[in-house]
């Protein structure tokens, strides 16, 4: 940790593959912040227990989470990448934050009322004190900048408040924690049946997951869904074509998304053409990132390694933390 630059945090659930919603709206940010901040990556794994509560399929999806995350540019030895579950030290921190949480609170959070709207046979406290867990990830490292989403802004928000009842009542120990990303809107990639964003509980066959190989990348595209076509020169784009067009931009050559811009306004386009393009420059995208990751999650040894070493770092910091908060909250009783 290089003293001096700003603490980043953020965590991804290991709840299946990696999407490529997840790389562009997440990941390709984090791997420009690890060589720019004291960078934190976690894989929630108790978070995703709150709805996944098997535990049969964790392990694989954990070791499968890293070494993805790994094959898209995560250098275990720039930034401190760990397990939450091996850091109890979260866990005691979420306690201590927990008494500092209003029932009212979190029942009124947005993602609280998703899913018990999406598995109301199992509304458990974990899933209400959600974004308590949240917050102990985000300050066990006195963390400033929270890379996430916008639907993750409210959590930023939460954390705030918990800090700042801590500091009040206790005395200073965590610093305020933003939402942040580089101050741009971060890139929305569509389902390819353009219904809303990609996700990981949609048809598998309307997400491309980092896992995907050569053909199968090739055949979701092609089966994307579009229209007729442009009615007339200057016609907008419907949001299945829109999605398209957002993939080019992000794998293609500049000048390609650029051909197929004019020949749309020019309602003079092949959706074909456009399509076997995309395929063939997602696969040249894709295919590095899942050799990479492949061979990494098939050398053991170098998993178990960046295991220990991301768990002895982030256990250090986390270590420091508590040890500000017991002392400050005075518990210590010999
Ligand atoms: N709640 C986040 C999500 O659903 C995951 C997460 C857990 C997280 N802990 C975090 C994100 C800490 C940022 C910081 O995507």
């Amino acid at each position: 940790m290089e003293k001096g630059k700003e603490i980043v945090l953020s965590g991804i659930r290991p709840t299946g593959f990696v999407h490529l919603g997840n790389y562009f709206g997440a990941i390709r940010n984090w791997v420009r912040m690890q060589t720019e901040y004291n960078c934190f990556f976690c894989i929630v794994d108790w978070h995703s227990l709150t709805t996944h509560p098997d535990t049969k399929t964790l392990k694989e999806s954990v070791k499968r989470l890293l070494a993805e995350l790994i094959g898209s540019g995560l250098d275990p030895d720039q930034c401190v990448l760990y397990i939450q579950s091996e850091i109890p030290e979260i866990a005691e921190l979420y306690l201590y934050l927990n008494m500092l949480a209003y029932k009212g609170e979190l029942e009124k959070t947005s993602t609280f009322k998703d899913k018990v709207r999406m598995q109301p046979e199992n509304v458990n406290a974990g899933l209400l004190t959600y974004p308590v867990l949240q917050s102990a990830d985000i300050l066990i490292h006195r963390a400033t900048k929270v890379p996430v989403g916008k639907d993750q802004e409210q959590h930023i928000e939460m954390t705030r408040n918990f800090a700042e009842r801590f500091n009040y009542r206790y005395g200073p120990v965590f610093p305020a924690s933003y939402a942040f990303n580089y101050g741009e809107d971060l890139v929305k990639i569509m389902s390819l049946d353009g219904k809303g964003k990609m996700s990981k509980s949609e048809n598998q066959m309307n997400a491309l997951y980092l896992a995907d190989d050569d053909d199968m990348i090739r055949k979701k595209i092609m089966k994307a869904i579009t229209d007729q076509g442009p009615a007339r020169p200057g016609s907008a784009k419907p949001d299945s074509v829109e999605g398209l067009f957002t993939l080019l931009r992000v794998v293609s050559d500049p000048s390609v998304a650029e051909k197929f811009e004019q020949d749309y306004s020019q309602a003079n386009i092949r959706y074909g053409d456009l399509k076997k393009q995309l395929a063939e420059d997602m696969v040249r995208f894709i295919a590095p990132i899942r050799e990479k990751t492949e061979s990494i999650q098939q050398d053991e040894k170098y998993m178990n390694l960046v295991m220990e070493q991301g768990t002895a770092k982030a256990r250090e910091s986390a270590r420091a933390t508590l040890q500000l908060v017991r002392d400050a909250m005075g518990l210590k009783y010999h």
